[in-house]
């Protein structure tokens, strides 16, 4: 299954050391691809990031990956408080390809400012992180993934508490990735949103279901895997409440 594929698990099983929070993970994403992955509060979502990013050793299974893998994590919206500029954030993706004793030099610094202009922040790129709105400081953690040049991206929540006008602009910035030839693993709560990419994850606890929107994205589907917490829509459309997440 995971021929051609930039990131796959197979029988992939992980946790923390106990019994495990997240088995029965089989999927192959190719490059092109965005990949939504759903599931309730605790479903194992960012337990499979970890995994795929090797700070979790798969308890059981097989994981396929690259030898660099870009993450925009879901925790780093609580630290807001660090004194540093987006270019500071953005060279720090430059320290994991360094060797222990470099400091970023010229060349890193024009890697970060270019993937800030990648990201649309070429004019706020001194502008302090935490004063920045919430979707440019998505976008700037989205810079330093891309200046780790890896072809695999995990974005855990980055929709979170975004405008729509913030929601639009990363939309864009993730379609421009994948047609570049990446593999997107994007963590959300948005069932709406899932439709319009190229597969979806289902997880809780365990996968549920891994395909096509079209195959996966049915009543049954999103019921196992949500439970009770989903709401119909006229014309046989499903969606999560609004209110349903509370992370940010
Ligand atoms: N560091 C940890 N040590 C022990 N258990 C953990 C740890 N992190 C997460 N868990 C447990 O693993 C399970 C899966 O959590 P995980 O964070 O992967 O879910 P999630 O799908 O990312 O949820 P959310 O939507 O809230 O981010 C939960 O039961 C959680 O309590
Ligand atoms: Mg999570």
């Amino acid at each position: 299954m995971s021929a051609g594929a930039l990131v796959a698990a197979d029988g992939l099983a992980a946790g923390y050391g106990g019994p495990p929070v997240l088995q029965g993970v089989t999927f192959a994403v190719k490059a092109g691809e965005r990949v939504a992955v759903l599931g309730p509060n605790g479903g194992g979502k960012t337990t499979l990031f970890r995994t795929l990013l090797g700070e979790l050793r798969p308890s059981a299974g097989t994981v396929v990956r690259p030898p660099r893998i870009g993450v925009v994590p879901q925790t780093e919206r609580s630290r807001l408080d660090f004194p540093v500029s987006a270019l500071d954030v953005a060279l720090m993706g430059t320290l994991s390809t360094l060797p222990w004793w470099r400091q970023p030099g010229r060349a890193d610094r024009r890697r970060a400012r270019r993937a800030l202009a990648d990201v649309g922040l070429a004019d706020r790129m001194h502008r302090t992180f935490g004063d920045l709105s919430g979707g440019q400081r998505q976008r700037v953690l989205v810079a330093r993934a891309l200046v780790q040049d890896a072809p695999v991206l995990l974005l855990d929540e980055s929709y979170v508490g975004l405008d729509a006008p913030s929601v639009d602009l990363l939309d864009e910035l993730l379609a421009t990735l994948t047609a570049q030839g990446r593999a997107l693993l994007i963590a959300t709560h948005d069932v709406d949103q899932a439709r319009g990419w190229e597969r979806v994850l289902c997880l809780n606890r365990r996968q549920v279901a891994f395909g096509a929107p079209a195959d996966v994205l049915t009543r049954a589907t999103l019921e196992a895997t949500y439970g009770g917490e989903i709401v119909e829509l006229p014309g046989e459309r499903c969606v999560l409440p609004p209110h349903h997440h509370d992370h940010a």
